[in-house]
């Protein structure tokens, strides 16, 4: 199989200056699904047809497997397949997909292929079509009429030609079954129509869809295969239709999530942009957006509006609510929120507590440890059992350069406490709260620094001055 991917249209209803199959649909660019959908397929040849933004197109997927050709200026779907002639193998059919087509399932692509083996017949050419209440814009598949054999195109209801909307006559506007623009040709044939191809028509552009009469002329076989769902084919002309279609993939997910066990709040307000992994008994909240690789293991419950991207938790742990979970790994039975912050590098073993207002970067914490109010724990290793009281700061940086706090077992840290790193915090130290560290702490001691407490008896408040 040779897949050919139709990328160059510019996408002028986007009105944007990111490249259209670039814009993204579940955290992935529109072209990303097509190369990805085409991949299962396993292709001799993937080619991409680039035009309008074409570097940061090829810049955007620098994969070796793909093979690129430009098409400047843009004169049609047919002059479009014309730039990948040369990189076609004849001894495969051609796939032809749609970069702005993002969703066409696999399966639905291989229905497709086996009505171009032909059932005997040869190869055939052929068409993934749909029915449309409305059919306004789109290519009509035009069938033989009747019930008996034509003389010259064979049995009633076979495929004599594609007429574009803008070509079609009134009775021809009247079909509703339309050309969704994925087909499959003999690569041989389809280099011979293609050369033929003119321009002669409504758009003065060099259809695609005129290979079909020629193929009927070559007495080839045109077949047809329906995708499985009608939305499989909806292409992205629109910031409407992408979000209809980005509403719709989320759907799918949601239900395929539920299959597999997961309770949703609300199926309709949950974002999945990568893959989510979950155990058994998940339950998930409203408004969460899982960004990613995300695995949540058995029992896990998260909060609402939460945002996790790159997170693997364990079994038993509950996030709650407004929770932004960025490339950190938790362990069992944690508990982190409301407001809680953990960001790339932040790994916690069983049974930590993170609270509201507290964010973990790049550091460790162990087993049992509490930080559950307003803190920062930047670059720490911090052992098991250790309370960080409400306020405490690891200030890691200087300004210059990041350096790590290291806090031992049992550690019990006071509030508004600033670890001014590097430093070490040795096993079942005890620091006092407002504690400034400069200097290593030894284990098992109390540490502090503080100005000593002084009161003034008689101390008299100023009192407002009056002015007459
Ligand atoms: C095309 C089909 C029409 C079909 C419809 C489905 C033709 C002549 N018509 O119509 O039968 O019903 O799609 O949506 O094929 N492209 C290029 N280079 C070009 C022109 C287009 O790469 O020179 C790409 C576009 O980026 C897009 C795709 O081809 O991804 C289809 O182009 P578009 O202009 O949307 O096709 P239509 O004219 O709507
Ligand atoms: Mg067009």
């Amino acid at each position: 199989m040779n897949v050919v991917i139709l990328a160059a249209g510019m996408g002028k209803r986007m009105h944007s200056d990111l490249p259209k199959v670039l814009h993204p649909l579940a955290g992935k660019p529109m072209l990303g699904h097509v190369i990805a959908s085409a991949r299962a397929l396993q292709p001799k040849r993937l080619i991409v047809i680039h035009g309008h933004g074409g570097e940061a197109v090829q810049r955007a997927f620098p994969d070796t497997d793909l093979h690129w050709a430009p098409q400047i200026p843009q004169l049609g779907t047919g002059h479009a397949v014309m730039q990948a002639t040369a990189m076609l193998d004849d001894a495969y059919p051609t796939l032809i997909l749609y970069g702005d087509v993002p969703l066409t399932s696999v399966s639905t692509l291989q229905r497709l292929i086996e009505a171009a083996a032909g059932g005997g017949h040869g190869e055939a050419l052929a068409i993934l079509t749909v029915t449309l209440p409305d059919a306004t814009g789109y290519g009509r598949i035009v069938r033989a009429q009747g019930t008996s054999s034509d003389a010259s195109h064979g049995t009633a209801g076979r495929i004599l030609c594609i007429v574009e909307h803008k070509d079609a006559s009134e009775s021809e506007r009247l079909i509703n079954e339309v050309n969704t623009g994925i087909m499959v040709a003999p690569t041989a044939r389809l280099k011979k129509w293609l050369a033929a191809l003119s321009n002669d028509n409504a758009q003065g552009e060099y259809y695609l869809t005129d290979i079909v009469a020629m193929a009927c002329n070559d007495d080839v076989l045109v077949t047809s295969a329906q995708p499985d769902d009608e939305w499989e084919t909806l292409g992205v002309n629109s910031k409407s239709q992408l979000a209809a279609l980005e509403r719709q993939y989320q759907c799918l997910q949601a239900e395929e999530l539920m299959t597999r066990g997961a309770t949703l709040a609300d199926p309709a307000r949950i974002d999945i942009r990568g893959e989510l992994a979950i155990g058994r008994d998940v339950s998930i909240d409203v408004n969460c957006v899982f960004e990613g690789t995300v695995s949540l293991g058995d029992r896990v419950r998260i909060a609402a509006n939460c945002v996790l991207r790159n997170v693997q938790i364990a079994a038993d742990t509950h996030v709650e609510a407004f929770s932004h979970l960025d490339g950190a790994s938790i362990g069992p039975g944690s508990h982190i929120g409301p407001f809680a912050r953990l960001r790339p590098g932040a790994v916690l073993a069983d049974g930590t507590h993170i609270g509201n207002f507290v964010e973990v970067k790049n550091s460790s914490i162990g087993s049992g440890s509490k930080a559950n109010h307003l803190s920062y724990i930047g670059d720490a290793t911090v052992g098991a059992r250790v309370n960080v009281g409400a306020g405490v700061i690891t200030c890691n940086y200087d300004g210059a350069n990041k350096h790590r706090t290291v806090i031992g077992d049992d550690v019990f840290i006071g509030s508004d406490t600033q670890l001014v790193a590097p430093i070490t915090v040795g096993d079942f130290a005890t620091i006092g709260a407002g504690t400034t560290l400069t200097k290593d702490a030894p284990a098992n001691e109390l540490t502090l620094s503080r100005a000593k407490q002084v009161s003034f008896a008689g101390w008299k408040r100023p009192v407002k001055v009056k002015k007459d």
